[in-house]
């Protein structure tokens, strides 16, 4: 019998377990699909399904959740994320809308660069019209993706990019002003060194019709900034999606380069490419040495990386594409995204603070482990089974491997979903509330206190009943008589400073070979020179996105709607 979470259950029970299945059944499921592969290289499926199995009940891994949904169904679809190309013709358009719906039905979610569709007014051969511009097309793609609903009771989620240097891109900062628009889109705005050296400069920055390539016209650098840091402020969009910094990072560089990250930002993709990701769970591998504290336990972690990483290859052997672009691209680069989740909980269980030089280190130490580790798995699975065909040219034999099965192993999603099944906090996110309150389905209204902070408190000799109450109804211990140390711990997402949040996203990037998910939280009454602040600090640090929330700004901004900042 697995022992899951209350909420765990809930959501497993609303849109994973398929009908009379158990969670264990469940991932029976998945093992045996996933392992199945493992029977066309000559090796022991039975035994592979056991041990993915033993990963994947206990809540050390999870893969994402079209992985969890589809496996075992007949051509199932099992990653969670694409990116397409959207041509600058109605064909072609069109034609990358209805792929969109195809992969929307089979449960992943897209990413797209607009960059490439000219400009609002400008020329139309075939009609001698105006071009209606790539914001009036995302509103197609977004109504689109509305009206279909995912296989998996899921709604597509999309990402648009448009370059920073595209004529309509104060169109594009400012789309989703309205609070009732866009929905199924997140915005980034695809930012060059070009426009930052010129925003620090405080020079003219060009617009460039993509249509030909000409100049359209010049303006402040700084204007199109400042209009990006006060929508940010309004409503934490756009993020940004440094161009120039992805780009130097591709490992396939002869296959064309990047334009858009998938939905959620974490994974730059060529075009049709997808990528299947997957979370280890940090405090699923801690070791207690006789009576001492708890540690991180290296051996496990490794053990578990490297099932990992070949539960993921399987995956991509033996998914079934929803477009024969897809399968193409995605077989050449064979990218997976192996990733972390439950950091935050394991600093508390360490006695770290988020918000520390020592919680920053771990972080790094830890991505540095995942990857090297991963790497040389893939490299193994390359000597055994193939690398991948774009291999020879790719960067890897420059830097002396002979073989590696994958382009890029590492990727840190958001796990806002398989987080809740684990049984940990998200990703690399602090915690968001020590307490939180839903809604059960018979309308009561039942708050959790999380239990790491909860036993933590314990441990302390902290844990009154006062103490217990007040973090049920405020979600934190900011206000209470706590040593100080203890308030560190327990420090929540709007109580860190945004500067140690970057740092996070950094040291989490540093090791990553794709992006890192996350968001840098900001105080309701944070400005914007702290907006700006953290988009130069995150681009300084050589991150590859970063997204701002200040603090209730959405829930405000139909009152707020206007006021500057
Ligand atoms: O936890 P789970 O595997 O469900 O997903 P996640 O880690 O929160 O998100 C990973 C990726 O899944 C996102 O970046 C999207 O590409 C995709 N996704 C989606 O297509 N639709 C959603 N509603 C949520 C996520």
């Amino acid at each position: 019998m697995i022992l899951l979470s209350p909420e765990a259950e809930t959501v497993l029970r609303a849109r994973y377990l398929r009908e009379d299945e158990t969670p264990e059944l469940l991932f029976r499921r998945v093992a045996d699909y996933i392992a199945g592969a493992e029977a066309g290289y000559g090796q022991n499926a039975a035994q592979a399904a056991q041990a993915y199995y033993e990963l994947l009940a206990s809540g050390t891994f999870l893969p994402n959740s079209p992985a969890l949904i589809n496996a075992g169904k007949p051509k199932a679809q099992l990653a969670a994320c694409f990116v397409l190309p959207i041509e600058d013709s109605l064909a072609g358009i069109f034609d990358t809308l209805k792929h969109t719906a195809l992969i929307h039905q089979s449960g992943g979610g897209t990413g797209f660069s607009f960059s490439r569709l000219r400009p609002e007014g400008a020329r139309v051969g075939a009609t001698g019209g105006a071009a209606s511009g790539p914001v009036s097309f995302m509103h197609i793609y977004d109504l689109a993706t509305q009206v279909v609903k995912q296989g998996a009771a899921r709604r597509g989620a999309n990402m648009a990019v448009l370059r920073v240097d595209h004529p309509d891109i104060f169109t594009f900062i400012t789309a989703k002003r309205r609070h009732d628009v866009l929905n199924n889109f997140n915005l980034s705005v695809g930012i060059t060194d070009a426009f930052m050296e010129a925003v620090k400069q405080q020079a003219d920055f060009e617009l460039i019709n993509p249509q030909n390539h000409t100049p359209v016209r010049t303006v402040p650098a700084r204007e199109i900034f400042d209009l990006l840091v006060q929508m940010a402020w309004e409503n934490g969009e756009p993020g940004l999606f440094f161009l120039d910094i992805v780009n130097k990072a591709n490992p396939t560089p002869a296959l064309g380069l990047f334009e858009s990250p998938n939905p959620c930002s974490e994974q730059p993709l060529l075009p049709y490419e997808s990528c299947v990701l997957g979370s280890i769970n940090l405090t699923r591998l801690l070791t207690a040495n006789k009576g001492q504290r708890v540690s991180l336990d290296k051996h496990k972690l490794t053990r578990t990386v490297r099932l990992a990483v070949r539960f993921l290859n399987n995956v991509i052997d033996i998914n079934s594409y929803p477009l024969p672009e897809v399968t193409e691209a995605t077989r050449k680069t064979r990218k997976i995204g192996l990733g972390i989740m439950g950091l935050a909980e394991l600093f508390i269980l360490l006695d770290l603070p988020y918000a520390s030089q020592e919680a920053v280190q771990l972080t790094k130490d830890i991505m540095q482990a995942v990857t090297t580790e991963a790497r040389a798995m893939s490299a193994e699975l390359g000597r055994e089974r193939g690398s991948f065909p774009a291999f020879a040219d790719s960067i890897y034999p420059r830097q002396g491997y002979e073989h590696m099965r994958n382009a890029t192993v590492t990727t840190i999603a958001p796990t806002g979903t398989i987080s809740i099944i684990a049984g940990c906090s998200s990703g690399i996110e602090p915690l968001f509330a020590l307490a939180l309150t839903r809604r059960v389905l018979d309308g009561r209204l039942i708050t959790s206190v999380n239990p790491v902070a909860v036993n933590y408190l314990r441990q302390q000799g902290l844990l009154t009943q006062a103490v217990n109450e007040q973090i049920a109804l405020a979600g934190s211990v900011a206000g209470l008589a706590l040593p100080d140390r203890v308030k560190r711990v327990l420090a929540t997402a709007h109580e860190i400073e945004p500067a140690w949040h970057v740092a996070q996203l950094a040291a989490a990037q540093a090791y990553t070979d794709n992006g890192v998910s996350k968001t840098v939280n900001l105080p309701k009454d944070a400005t914007c020179e702290d907006v700006a602040r953290v988009f130069f600090a995150a681009y300084d640090q050589g991150c590859k996105g970063v997204t701002v929330y200040r603090d209730a700004s959405r829930d405000e901004q139909v009152l707020s709607h206007g006021v500057g900042c």
